[in-house]
């Protein structure tokens, strides 16, 4: 099991992390962005959109919330954005591909609780907690192939 700990003090320190975990990601690789309201998912999945998009490519990067999924393509391949918040029904984004897109792209995911049992079990998981008004803490956990890959980042992030 991987599972590391951290609280970040602004937008632009979880923007960082982000931008490090970003350059961790190849197609095939999901992520599921948990935690309340306003916490930072959506924050957190646009800077790291921004960073797989490369600066010549800095396109609008919405927030998903009423198209469920935004799609990207990027120097490191396809990145698909969704927000199952206002999911009602399982077959909506199994519609648009997203289990295919599990497989295929890179998948950032906010409100995965909305997946049940369709949430791919490699999948890394990031929870987000506010902590303050700017801090916030940082679970990320995941298999044991995840700490093998993350060696360095964890080492960067872990808290003295
Ligand atoms: N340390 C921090 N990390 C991330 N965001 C922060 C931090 N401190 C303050 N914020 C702010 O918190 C807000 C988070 O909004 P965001 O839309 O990312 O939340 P969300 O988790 O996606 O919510 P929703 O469930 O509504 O989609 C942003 O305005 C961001 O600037
Ligand atoms: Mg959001």
């Amino acid at each position: 099991m991987f599972d590391l700990r951290l609280t970040t003090a602004s937008p632009a320190q979880t923007a960082d992390l982000a931008a490090d975990l970003a350059r961790l990601l190849s197609p095939g690789d999901v992520v599921l962005l948990q935690g309340p309201i306003g916490a930072g998912k959506t924050h957190l999945a646009r800077s790291l959109i921004r960073v797989l998009q490369g600066p010549d490519m800095a396109e609008d990067i919405p927030s998903p919330t009423f198209t469920l999924v935004q799609t990207y393509d990027t120097p490191r391949g396809e990145v698909w954005h969704a927000d199952l918040y206002r999911l009602t029904d399982l077959t909506e984004v199994l519609e648009l591909g997203l289990d295919e897109a599990f497989e295929t792209a890179i998948c950032l995911v906010e409100w995965p609780d909305r997946l049940g049992d369709a949430a791919p079990e490699d999948a890394l998981t990031i929870t987000l907690a506010p902590a303050g008004e700017t801090e916030r803490a940082i679970a990320v956990s995941g298999s044991a192939d995840w700490a093998a890959r993350m060696a360095d980042l964890a080492a960067r992030w872990a808290a003295p």
